[in-house]
This record gives structure tokens, C-alpha cells and sequence, in this order.
């Protein structure tokens, strides 16, 4: 069964990926080196008034340098144009990945290149994960809802203004993220492993809440 129709019976929660038909932009996607450094800080900037909290920029940069996320781009002209990361958190019990930084140049937002992104991350995540989260800002949150992303109640122990959003994966996902950036001409990168990280199982019950270890999305 493919498409939208398949979607109808999916659970409720699950990622539903139809807001990407007809939306995946012809780009290609590469992983980041350190030459695109200055060019995802300055989408950073772009983006930052009115969306980011004031002075989080050195986590962002803190980001870039660790490698504790595969951070993907789309270069235009020697200019990157979009950038986003993901990385795996694997607890004995319950395994996600970590959507973080979906960033697109003003300029180029609205043309499917934030979608691009989401697919190509989902595409490079393995098929037994749970589920996808990402810690939204108040801006980006209704972008990642549109794909079933949704509250799940759980607070961001670190912000308040960021909601944690948590969606549910399905085996064939990654399959199907492949397949519509395939089908729309865009080249992604292959045989990447998403970094991971196996979490203390003592520190979710710690917490009263998770925090994002690769910030915002
Ligand atoms: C959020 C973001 C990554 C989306 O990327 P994009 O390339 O603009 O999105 P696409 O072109 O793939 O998709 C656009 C669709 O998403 C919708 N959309 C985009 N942002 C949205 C939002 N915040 N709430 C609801 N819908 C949103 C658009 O309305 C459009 O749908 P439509 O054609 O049905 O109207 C991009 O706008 C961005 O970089 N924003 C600023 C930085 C940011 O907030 N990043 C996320 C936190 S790190």
C-alpha cells in the first residue's frame, strides 16, 4: 500500500509524512566539514531574532565542533543554504533519534528545502528506533506537528519556551524517506551512521524531565 492511503492506518501519533509529497526540493544533501562552520552560524544569526533564546549561539557553534550529531547542509554557490542535525539516544528500554537545528536561509524558506532536511535525516535513521523527538521552539513547532510530531506532555527540564515533540516510527520509514528524495531527484548522502549515544539507564529516572543534549529544532 503506498502514499497517503497507507497513512490511514498508521496509529495516532506515528510520523506521517504526507506533508512532503510534492514538497521535496531536487537538492543535493551532504554532511557538514568544518569548512561550512561560518556558514551554518551565520544561518544561525539569520534566523536567531525573535526565535532562538538570546546568547545560545556558543551551544550552536559547541554543536558543529563535537560531532555528537551528523549535521547535514545544502551548499548553493559555495553558500550553505540549509543545515539540520540528528543523532540516536538509546536507552535499554526505548531507542529514538533527536531531530536538532533545522535551519533554512530566509530567503530559500518555503521551498521545501526544511522538508528535504527532515526527510533526508529520517532516511539515515535505523529501522528498530521507536520514535523521533526534537525540542521545538515556539516558531518551529507547528512545521514538525504537520507531521504528527506532538506533545506528549513531557517539559523541556532546561526551558520552558521549547516543547518536547515526540512522533513514532514505523519499520519502512527510513525506506519511504528514501524513496519520495529519491523520486524528487534529490541526492542524499548514503552508508552515513547517525552518531549514538547509550544513555544512562539510571538518568531517566533521575529526571523529572529529558534534556536535549543537541539543542533546539
Ligand atoms: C522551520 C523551517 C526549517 C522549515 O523549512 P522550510 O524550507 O521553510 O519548509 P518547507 O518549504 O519544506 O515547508 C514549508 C511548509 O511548511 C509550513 N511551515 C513552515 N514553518 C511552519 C511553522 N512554523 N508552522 C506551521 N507550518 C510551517 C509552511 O506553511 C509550508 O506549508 P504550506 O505550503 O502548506 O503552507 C524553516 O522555515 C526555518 O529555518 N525556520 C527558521 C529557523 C527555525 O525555526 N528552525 C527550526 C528550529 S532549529
Amino acid at each position: 500500500m503506498f502514499g497517503w492511503l497507507k497513512n490511514l492506518f498508521l496509529p495516532p501519533g506515528t510520523i506521517d509524512l504526507s506533508p512532503a509529497f510534492g514538497r521535496v526540493s531536487d537538492s543535493t544533501v551532504r554532511p557538514y566539514v568544518p569548512k561550512d562552520f561560518e556558514g551554518c552560524c551565520e544561518l544561525y544569526r539569520l534566523n536567531e531574532p525573535a526565535r532562538f533564546p538570546p546568547g545560545h549561539l556558543p551551544k550552536y557553534e559547541e554543536a558543529l565542533k563535537s560531532g555528537s550529531s551528523l549535521i547535514l547542509v545544502v551548499e548553493e554557490n559555495n553558500q550553505v543554504i540549509a543545515t539540520a542535525g540528528i543523532s540516536i539516544t538509546r536507552y535499554p528500554s526505548v531507542s529514538f533519534g533527536t531531530l536538532s537545528y533545522g535551519l533554512v536561509h530566509p530567503k530559500r524558506q518555503g521551498q521545501g528545502l526544511g522538508t528535504t532536511l527532515l526527510l533526508a535525516r529520517l532516511a539515515l535513521l535505523p529501522v528498530d528506533l521507536d520514535g523521533v523527538c526534537l525540542f521545538a521552539v515556539p516558531k518551529s513547532r507547528g512545521f514538525y506537528e504537520r507531521f504528527c510530531f506532538s506533545d506528549r506532555g513531557i517539559k523541556d527540564a532546561r526551558d520552558d519556551s521549547t516543547v518536547f515533540l515526540f512522533a513514532n516510527a514505523y519499520p519502512d520509514l527510513s525506506n519511504e524517506c528514501r524513496s519520495l528524495l529519491i523520486n524528487a531527484d534529490a541526492d542524499i548522502p548514503r552508508g552515513i551512521v547517525v552518531p549514538t549515544t547509550a544513555a544512562d539507564p539510571d538518568e531517566a529516572k533521575q529526571k523529572a524531565a529529558p534534556v536535549s543534549r543537541d539543542g533546539f529544532c
